[in-house]
């Protein structure tokens, strides 16, 4: 049989009733079957539960227990490790075609339960139907993209090298080892699994450090990887809290890689740490990254401004804006400022406020933590620039204590201020006013962040311009900025933005192998 090339999956249409009744559906069973439920470690193939365990909240809702996870110590860390060494020496051997059936089976069992994963992230994370839709298609894309990536490195050779009299030259790809996951609460299901995924078919073992607000999603996903036929100890699923095993891992001198996405804090922490070499250590550990962004779109006087305004409200406020490709700035030229940013308001005044499971266009930001922060940034907002829209932490909505932030939209915002810099991750736009083209993409330009960004505009020129100078990974005309398709739209940003190693792209297997040249004279 052949594999069918990749195609990425359709999103579903949820302006038809029958999807909207089988979604409903499915947050019912979630809730009969998964609610409450346990996740304990898995190292080795073996459950293992801890004294101590993690509690997921409904961020829509925080009354409400999702469920838990066990919360892994530095012994089970350890145990965890040596035991992932283990398994390597037989994974490793394994022919890269039958690693990747693993995860084209695993997809088949992801698209089978395809609606339950979305259900458990509404009321785990608070993503509507069609966040939580669109993020599962994703995880299932990164499985069967990875498949057929790695199945391109079957055999000896299978990279190109010159011809060369008299003798037979080659490139074999073989795996770096064990390596460690941590992965971010705000894409639970796809990046958890495209993070882990990736490295598991080009050979390596992977121990899964899930987001502490989101480990059931995790949970359920990695049980999917097991159904799949994963041998002990390739996936060690190891929640726990980052400053302590996460710490440990990337500290320890038997770790070959990290693979992080997350804040610009912590990843540089991270970098910083891996980089130090330990008693006994053999490599250089590779450290890959996706960190943060302060995501800007510019909408000119030449852009059809309906089209812009609509990019706006999806790139900033779509799972509240808790995505590192969010828009979080938008720059307008002075021409047409008054009329985007009037339009902007009035349409984002009919945002419905609610939970996932409702269905709401906004809900509640994921915990405690991000909510103060947020909160933050909105009392100082009046200071920074004119609050146009929201600007409230309300804390509650239908009488249920949660997370809930007013979307909100700041004008004005002053080009050096807090607002304007740093990432808030949060349904916060902060416009800011541009005295023309140039000056749009000079603003567009002054951060250290370069992850997504986007132009609206008709002018050919313009976008070729901005097609060679705005500092970005991911660069988008005349749409939303979030949203990118694997495959299609490979993802990853530089400067602070991460080691562009560009997930869902044709390189991406690369970071988790070395290459080794093989040259025999005949
Ligand atoms: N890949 C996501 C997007 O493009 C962000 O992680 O929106």
């Amino acid at each position: 049989i052949k594999v069918q090339d990749y195609r990425p999956q359709a999103f579903t249409d949820f302006t038809k009733e029958e999807n909207v009744q089988a979604y409903r559906a499915a947050l019912q069973k979630v809730r009969a079957e998964l609610l409450g439920k346990h996740y304990p470690l898995v190292i080795d193939g073996e459950r293992v539960d801890t004294a101590e365990k993690l509690t997921s909240l409904n961020p829509c809702d925080t009354n409400e227990a999702v469920g838990t996870t066990a919360k892994a110590t530095i012994e089970d860390a350890e145990r965890a490790l040596q035991g992932a060494w283990k398994a390597f020496d037989s994974w490793k051997k394994w022919d890269m075609d039958a690693r990747a059936r693993i995860l084209l089976k695993a997809s088949a069992i992801l698209k089978r339960r395809r609606l339950e994963a979305c259900a458990l992230m509404s009321i785990e994370v608070g993503k509507n139907y069609a966040e939580a839709d669109v993020e599962v298609a994703e995880a299932i894309d990164f499985l069967e993209y990875y498949a057929r990536s790695a199945m391109k490195y079957s055999g000896f050779g299978s990279s190109e090298t010159t011809w060369f009299e008299g003798e037979e030259n080659g490139l074999m790809s073989i795996p770096l080892g064990v390596g460690v996951s941590i992965s971010p609460w705000n894409f639970p299901c796809a990046i958890y699994l495209g993070m882990l995924a990736a490295p598991i078919v080009a050979g390596n073992c992977v121990i899964a450090k899930p987001a502490e607000d989101a480990g059931l999603i995790a949970g359920f996903v990695s049980d999917i990887m097991y159904e799949a036929g994963l041998p002990a100890g390739v996936l060690q699923f190891l929640p726990g809290v980052g400053k302590e095993i996460g710490e440990y891992l990337t500290n320890h001198a038997k770790t070959r890689f990290i693979t992080f996405t997350g804040s610009r804090a912590v990843g540089l922490h991270i970098n910083e740490v891996a980089a130090k070499v330990q008693p006994g250590q053999k490599w250089i550990k590779r450290v890959i990254m996706e960190l943060g962004g302060k995501d800007a779109m510019i909408v000119d006087e030449t852009a059809d401004l309906e089209v812009a305004v609509t990019a706006a409200l999806q790139g900033a406020f779509g799972f509240n804006g808790q995505k590192c490709s969010a828009m979080s700035r938008l720059i307008v030229v002075d021409e047409v400022y008054d009329a985007v940013v009037g339009q902007l308001v009035e349409r984002a005044k009919g945002l419905k406020v609610g939970t996932g499971e409702d269905n709401a266009n906004v809900t509640a930001v994921v915990n405690e933590m991000s909510f103060n922060k947020i909160k933050g940034y909105l009392e100082r907002a009046p200071q920074e620039g004119q609050v146009l829209l929201g600007g409230g932490a309300p804390g509650t909505h239908d009488g249920k204590p949660g997370y809930f932030i007013d979307a909100t939209i700041v004008g004005d915002v002053k080009r050096e201020s807090p607002l304007a810099q740093e990432e808030i991750f949060g349904p916060v736009i902060s416009v800011l006013r541009a005295r023309d083209w140039q000056d749009a993409l000079d603003i567009a330009n002054s951060t250290e962040y370069g992850l997504t960004g986007g132009v609206c505009s008709n002018s050919r020129e313009r976008l070729e311009q901005a097609r060679a100078e705005f500092e970005v990974g991911n660069l988008y005309f005349n749409r939303k900025i979030t949203g990118a398709i694997v495959g299609v739209q490979p993802f990853g940003g530089y400067n602070m933005s991460g080691t562009d190693s560009k997930a869902g792209g044709p390189d991406y297997l690369a970071n988790f192998m070395q290459l080794k040249t093989v040259t025999e004279r005949w």
